[in-house]
């Protein structure tokens, strides 16, 4: 694998589709695909800081997920508590810090308290930043935002003249992320599906036909190289 030479630390965020069709290629059941999706996490945090990706925000089940059938999401919860504690360990010895966005309130008890378990174990580490996305969606984080700032408006604590984008941004989940610099998503898709709406104004996006479980760090190095060529205007005209 080629090593970028960066300093400039970057936040890659990855739609990772097309388990179910990887599976369904195969003859197996969709949740053999997602168990390999999940398998597939651990060499791209790996690769990140060869990359020069600081922050790797993943999308692991969408608010819009549950309209599956019960038996996969019951499988895909069963498989988030899984994995949870299978990594927990080796999230320490790589150094990375894991947290989570979407909201909670929907996911069973045992699963949150993974999630707050993992959380705490892993914060102080920085070498990586992971984040997952579970029961995340753009237009719910955003709606969820926008309740919590009302209220504290109501209360008089905020001023309505003085709510800006910062102030906004800063209630959303991602209020300790920086935006994603490349959004990527696998399986062929180009749709962004309600995925970090906000976030991603000035995001490039790439589309790789791949399906999530077939996913190399080989792969994440070339996009890695084809995003480091491309030039970021942010609505400026460079001289
Ligand atoms: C992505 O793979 C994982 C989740 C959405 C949980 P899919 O399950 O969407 O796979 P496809 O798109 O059906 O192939
Ligand atoms: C987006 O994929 C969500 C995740 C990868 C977790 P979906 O497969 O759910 O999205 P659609 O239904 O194709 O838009
Ligand atoms: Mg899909």
């Amino acid at each position: 694998m080629n090593t970028l030479n960066t300093t400039d630390f970057k936040h890659v965020a990855i739609i990772m589709d097309g388990n179910g069709r990887w599976a369904e290629q195969r003859g197996r059941p969709r949740l053999i695909g997602h168990q390999e999706g999940a398998r597939r996490i651990k060499e791209i945090v790996r690769a990140c800081p060869h990359l020069g990706v600081s922050h790797l925000t993943v999308f692991a089940f969408s608010t819009e997920n549950w309209k599956r059938t019960q038996a996969e999401v019951a499988g895909l919860m069963s498989l988030f508590r899984r994995y949870i504690r299978k990594e927990m360990q080796d999230f320490m010895k790589e150094g990375v810090r894991v947290r989570f966005i979407g909201d909670r309130i929907r996911l069973d008890a045992k699963l949150r308290g993974l999630m707050d378990e993992v959380e705490e174990l892993t914060q102080n580490n920085s070498r990586i930043h992971l984040t997952i996305a579970l029961n995340y969606g753009g237009r719910d984080e955003v709606a969820r935002a926008s309740r919590r700032l009302a209220e504290q408006v109501a209360l008089g604590r905020i001023n309505p003249a003085d709510v800006d984008e910062t102030t906004l941004a800063r209630f959303l989940d991602t209020c300790f992320l920086p935006d994603p610099d490349l959004v990527i998503r696998t399986s062929g898709e180009a749709r962004i599906s309600n995925f970090l709406l906000w976030q991603s104004a000035y995001a490039e996006y790439e589309f790789i036909d791949t399906y999530w479980p077939d996913f190399t760090k080989e792969i994440f190095s070339e996009v890695m190289q084809r995003f480091g060529k491309r030039d970021r205007r942010f609505g400026a005209v460079v001289a």
